[in-house]
């Protein structure tokens, strides 16, 4: 039988555990054909950060399994968002008036990614932001193909491509939105 999966929003407990399903997760190096068609994360995969956003937001969920996180959503208002990089400089100017909800991370394990977890994720999400805008980012070079195909999926569209540098590099990011019924 199919194990159940719940979706909670995230204790400070959790992020211990969070960082370590961010980490999995995180390429630092190269992108190969493998992390553009299974996905992959740059950011901040680190405890303490994820410790943070979980203190202040209502919009930061777990996926769990069997007692275990297998995945997570890093949601805040857009007005918290703190501009560390150009994509989420963009998406503070952008998306602050009037409040909406920002997606700085989505993950789920390698193990238990095509599950709908991701998805899970997402409609709780949707009916937490009660007819808010929902904003997310995700890189067009180094291109994520499974972010780009996962958000369309769930009903975003692109609308802005911000260049950049991050770590010295020249990069490119897509916004998508997602009007969730405002
Ligand atoms: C992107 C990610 C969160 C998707 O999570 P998931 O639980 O595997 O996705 P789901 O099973 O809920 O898929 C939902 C829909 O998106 C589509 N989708 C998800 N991942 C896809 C992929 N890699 N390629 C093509 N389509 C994909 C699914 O086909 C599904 O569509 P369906 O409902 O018509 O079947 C997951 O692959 C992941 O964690 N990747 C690594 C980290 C990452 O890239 N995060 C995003 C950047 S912030």
């Amino acid at each position: 039988m199919k194990a159940r999966i719940t979706i909670r929003r995230a204790k400070p407990s959790d992020a211990r555990t969070i960082s370590n399903v961010g980490k999995s997760l995180k390429v630092v190096g190269e992108i190969t054909n493998e992390h553009t068609s299974r996905g992959f994360l740059r950011g901040d995969v680190r405890a303490e950060s994820y410790l943070e956003a979980i203190k202040y937001s209502g919009y930061f969920l777990v996926a769990v399994e069997k007692g275990k996180v297998v995945g997570f959503v890093m949601g805040y208002p857009t007005s918290y968002t703190k501009p560390h990089n150009y994509l989420q400089a963009y998406v503070l100017n952008h998306y602050s008036k009037p409040e909406s909800i920002f997606i700085d991370q989505v993950g789920v394990l390698r193990s238990s990614q095509g599950r709908s977890i991701g998805k899970k994720l997402y409609e709780t999400i949707f009916k937490k932001a009660k007819g808010m805008k929902v904003v997310a980012g995700s890189w067009a070079s180094p291109y994520n193909r499974a972010t780009e195909l996962f958000h369309l999926k769930m009903g975003f569209r692109k609308v802005a491509r911000p260049r950049g540098v991050t770590n010295g590099r020249k990069t490119a990011a897509f916004i998508w939105v997602n009007d969730n019924g405002t």
